[in-house]
């Protein structure tokens, strides 16, 4: 289980399938604020979130191409931030994930 937090503060728990990113569970559920319009090969940079940071060390640092896409999401990078498809979910079991205010 982990929650999303869209920018207005509004928090949705979610429960993840075996194997899933965050950004699959997310949009199987239809959550707003997270897109996943490239499927979750890390290109489109609309599967944006924030991860606390107790769960942003335990995570394997970004790829080549993560990194790449993190530096054109609509709302700009922070320390924090990691595109949810290529996030496992069950790495951010109990974590609460904030969603940037906009996608595009
Ligand atoms: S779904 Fe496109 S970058 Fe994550």
């Amino acid at each position: 289980m982990f929650r999303l937090r869209s920018a207005d503060g509004n928090v949705i728990e979610l429960e993840p399938e075996h194997g899933e990113s965050v950004m699959d569970t997310a949009v199987r559920a239809g959550v707003d604020g997270i897109v996943g319009e490239c499927g979750g090969s890390a290109s489109c940079g609309t599967c944006h979130v924030f991860v606390p940071e107790e769960h942003l060390a335990r995570l394997d640092p970004p790829e080549f191409a993560e990194e790449q896409t993190l530096g054109y999401t609509a709302v700009p990078r922070t320390d924090a931030s990691r595109l949810a498809c290529q996030v496992p979910a069950a790495d951010v079991d109990g974590a609460v994930l904030d969603l940037p205010e906009r996608q595009y």
